[in-house]
């Protein structure tokens, strides 16, 4: 039993030696530095990757990837988790519109950043609620995530049809006030979302661990983001974050994310404490 037992530890730590190596090559090669995520969350997500691609060991996951950037580019997307919809949680987006858009309606210009904005949903249901407050031509939201691939779905607007039963449900839930077919183009299998959504977003890469802060803000979104870090990246996040973030501005966060505990907590007033919604105190 003692012998079954040093040997799971052996392996385990074998395991993890692996994962901190392969990390820290990534990080080398390619400068995605993937070293300060959640470790059960990309643990799970290397083994998924390696069965997938038919790699018997972490190692060999290494000498893969560090060999061939097409195999890179499927492993950066297959270690995020890059899930989201239209009026996601609606009952956010509903509190966005009665408690944060007032706020911003004081604001000549309206700077916005949508970090870690995966395929673009969150950012045209943004536009969508701005538009229907009558602020949207103040607005210019900044829509950017570290992956390339889903940037370019992001910019291309383009759905499947499918979703739009899902999305138009949300939208209705959210408190939308027109009928949501106005905001897309139906064309076979897909819904193309209106030019007239996409004119003040710009869609670009940026990493949120890497890159620096690029602009201040009104109001910042990144929901459901901050999970995927451990705590040391998390804070180094929501410095990027404060350091970017207007005096008064508004950040959101995910359902599952809080500010809570973490070094901002005095420098921020919750004003929607469910919603995860937070004002940055001066
Ligand atoms: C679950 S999605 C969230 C999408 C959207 N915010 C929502 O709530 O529906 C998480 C996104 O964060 C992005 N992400 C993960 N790490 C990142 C980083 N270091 N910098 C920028 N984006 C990152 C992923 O590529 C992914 O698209």
């Amino acid at each position: 039993m003692k012998d079954l037992m040093n040997t799971l530890e052996d392996n385990d730590e074998i395991e993890s030696i692996e994962i901190d190596l392969l990390l820290d090559g990534i990080f080398r090669r390619y400068g995605y530095d993937f070293r300060n995520y959640a470790s059960a969350s990309i643990r799970r997500r290397i083994w998924k990757f390696a069965k997938l691609e038919k790699l018997g060991t972490i190692s060999a996951v290494q000498e893969a990837v560090l060999h061939d950037s097409t195999i890179m580019d499927r492993f950066v997307l297959s270690l995020t988790v890059n899930v989201t919809s239209m009026f996601r949680d609606p009952a956010f987006f509903q509190a966005l519109r009665t408690e944060v858009v007032p706020i911003l309606k004081t604001y000549p210009m309206i700077r916005i950043w949508d970090a870690g904005c995966a395929t673009g949903e969150e950012a045209y249901s943004m536009a969508i609620v701005l538009k229907e407050e009558g602020i949207y031509d103040r607005c210019r939201i900044y829509a950017t995530d570290m992956n390339e691939d889903v940037l370019r779905k992001a910019k291309a607007g383009i759905f499947p049809l499918s979703h739009m039963k899902e999305y138009t449900d949300n939208y209705i839930q959210s408190g939308g006030k027109n009928s949501f077919s106005e905001y897309y183009t139906a064309k076979y299998d897909y819904a193309i979302i209106n030019q007239e959504l996409r004119q003040n977003i710009i869609f670009a890469q940026h990493n949120l661990v890497t890159d620096k802060s690029f602009n201040e803000f009104n109001l910042v979104l990144i929901r459901n983001v901050l999970i995927y870090f451990n705590e040391d990246l998390r804070t180094k996040v929501l410095d990027l974050l404060h350091e970017s973030m207007a005096s008064f501005g508004i950040l959101a966060l995910g359902k599952r994310e809080s500010l809570k505990f973490s070094k901002y907590e005095k420098a921020y007033e919750e004003l929607d404490s469910v919603m995860k919604l937070y004002k940055r105190c001066a």
